[in-house]
């Protein structure tokens, strides 16, 4: 609790922008996750790599929700989308499905539990390399894939 009362909210800043998106898990679905989160970050002016690294990750973590979590079922995918001052994105990406029975092993380069529709088994490598942080939270009620990238400062213009 803080001297006036109010709740101590603990470590975590306040984010300067938020969005939230729920959507069927819809494959034609992935290709809008992927171009909302880019229309998103693009009001702090990305670099081209920077915002094709974001579209890279969201796809595959999106991707993961439609075949792995829901499989041959429809559910539901839940975005979370926050910027902060610092230049900082974060995306939180959810499904309510199968779960993962071991993260460690799901995440080596080359795992994959599909590979009848020949599946790479890199996603979560692609994620870890084209963000900053990745965690993964699973259990019996679903996925839950946090990212975030710092975006590099703006160059100064020299008049
Ligand atoms: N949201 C999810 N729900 C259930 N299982 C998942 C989910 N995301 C990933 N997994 C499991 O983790 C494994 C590894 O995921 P990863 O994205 O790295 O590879 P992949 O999806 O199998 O192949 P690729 O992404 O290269 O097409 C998957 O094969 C699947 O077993
Ligand atoms: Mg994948």
């Amino acid at each position: 609790m803080n001297n006036d009362g109010t709740k101590a909210r603990r470590g975590r800043k306040r984010a300067q922008n938020e969005v939230r998106l729920i959507f069927p898990s819809h494959s034609v679905n992935e290709s809008y996750a992927r171009s909302a989160a880019a229309v998103f970050v693009s009001q702090i002016n990305p670099t081209l790599t920077e915002l094709s690294d974001i579209k890279c990750a969201v796809s595959e973590a999106v991707t993961n929700c439609i075949v792995h979590g829901y499989r041959d079922t429809l559910g539901t995918i839940y975005i979370t989308m926050r910027l902060y001052e610092n230049r900082e994105f974060r995306i939180e990406i959810k499904d309510k499905g199968c779960g993962i029975p071991n993260i460690t092993e799901a995440m080596q380069p080359l795992y994959t539990t599909d590979k009848e529709n020949e599946r790479s088994g890199m996603g979560f490598t692609i994620m870890e390399n084209f963000m900053d942080s990745l965690k993964v939270s699973s259990g019996k009620s679903g996925t839950k894939v946090v990212m975030s990238k710092k975006l590099a400062p703006l160059p100064t213009v020299i008049k």
